[in-house]
């Protein structure tokens, strides 16, 4: 039985339209200048009408497909993570499934909101390492844009649409080394939407009121706390040191919140894979999105320690540790 889940594929997609700050200026009370010394953030994506969570995961996953060269058949488990699927029911993940021809695999939906790819990922690492599946597809995708309040400029300017994907197989080497995945519901209100289907929307709002709400400087502090402990623990479950550490993917919420991990790790600028500045946070497809954009660049190599990492609403954390 094949030990590990090696990383065997990545892809990626963005919508068209590109949303920049300075449109932003004429919808909010904002800045360029605010947005990019406060997020680091210039432009984001914004899916088209019509232009579903499904419609940017297809395209993600058959590119990661393509340079795994697996054929969809092969597949033994697709999951996906995401906080705006296309419907309640059928999960994206079974859309996905039957758009890409993945026969009859296992197939869900994770909702671990920022975190959701780092869960997804954790999982397909076990259904591997149990012999329970030999190729996983894991994928991130969002249509934020779609539960925004645009009329709010402390969640408008942040968040962007977009899909990532990865194919990962068993292997006798790694890999996959270890994943740690964590939540702390008391966080909930720090980020969250107050309507839902069981609590009930409201009538005559805007989007039925569903939007995101953010305390986004309580949630800054947490997310810096749990990702300075979340490195902390996946480095003592590897019994390495930080430098040995070649490549930070992180969760692309805030540069901020990037170089105070960059900074705990005592990694370069140069060695931190940064897509914020044109993507914004993406949530769910934000680390995929980043790790494909690295891999496709050529400037991971194969032998070279990746370390990625996730928080979101939950709140929810979690980290991978990847040797290329
Ligand atoms: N333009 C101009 N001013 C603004 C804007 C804006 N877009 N948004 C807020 N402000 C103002 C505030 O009103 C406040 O004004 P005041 O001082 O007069 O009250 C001031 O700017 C400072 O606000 P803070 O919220 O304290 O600003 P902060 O430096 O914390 O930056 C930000 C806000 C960017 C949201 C930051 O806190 C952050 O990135 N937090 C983390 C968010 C996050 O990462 N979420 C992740 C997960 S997402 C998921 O899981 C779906």
């Amino acid at each position: 039985m094949a030990l590990y889940a090696r990383l065997a594929g990545t892809g990626s997609h963005l919508p068209e339209r590109v949303l920049t700050n300075a449109e932003l200026e004429s919808m909010v009370e904002t800045s360029d200048q605010w947005i990019r010394e406060r997020t680091g953030i210039r432009e984001r994506r914004i899916a088209a009408p019509g232009e579903t969570t499904c419609d940017l995961a297809e395209h993600a996953a058959r590119a990661a497909l393509e340079m795994a060269r697996v054929a969809p058949t092969e597949i033994d488990l697709l999951v996906l993570g995401t906080t705006t699927p296309d419907l309640v029911f059928p999960s994206t993940a079974c859309l996905l499934q039957q758009r890409l021809g993945l026969g009859e695999c296992g197939a869900f939906d994770v909702n671990a909101a920022c975190s959701g790819f780092l869960y997804g990922m954790s999982i397909a690492d076990q259904f591997i390492r149990t012999g329970q599946a030999r190729r996983v597809l894991v994928v991130g995708a969002e249509t934020l844009s779609r539960m925004l309040d645009w009329r709010d400029r402390s969640t408008c300017v942040i968040f962007g649409d977009g899909a990532g994907a990865a194919v990962f197989e068993a292997a006798d080497e790694p890999g996959i080394l270890s994943t740690h995945l964590h939540a702390n519901g008391t966080y909930a209100d720090l980020l969250n939407t107050d309507v839902g289907v069981s609590r009930g929307f409201r009538e005559n709002e805007p989007n039925a009121g569903l939007r995101v709400l953010m305390r986004g400087n309580e949630v800054f502090k947490v997310a810096v706390r749990t990702l300075g402990r979340i490195v902390d623990e996946t480095l003592a479950a590897n019994g390495l040191d930080r430098k040995a550490i070649d490549w930070l993917i992180p969760h692309q919420a805030n540069l901020r919140i990037i170089e105070a991990t960059a900074k705990k790790l005592d990694i370069s600028k140069e060695r931190v894979v940064i897509t914020v500045d044109r993507h914004g946070n993406t949530s769910a497809a934000s680390v995929p999105l980043a790790l494909d954009e690295a891999v496709r660049s050529g400037r991971i190599r194969r032998g070279e320690h990746l370390l990625l990492e996730a928080f979101g609403g939950g709140l929810t954390w979690g980290a991978a540790l990847i040797r290329y």
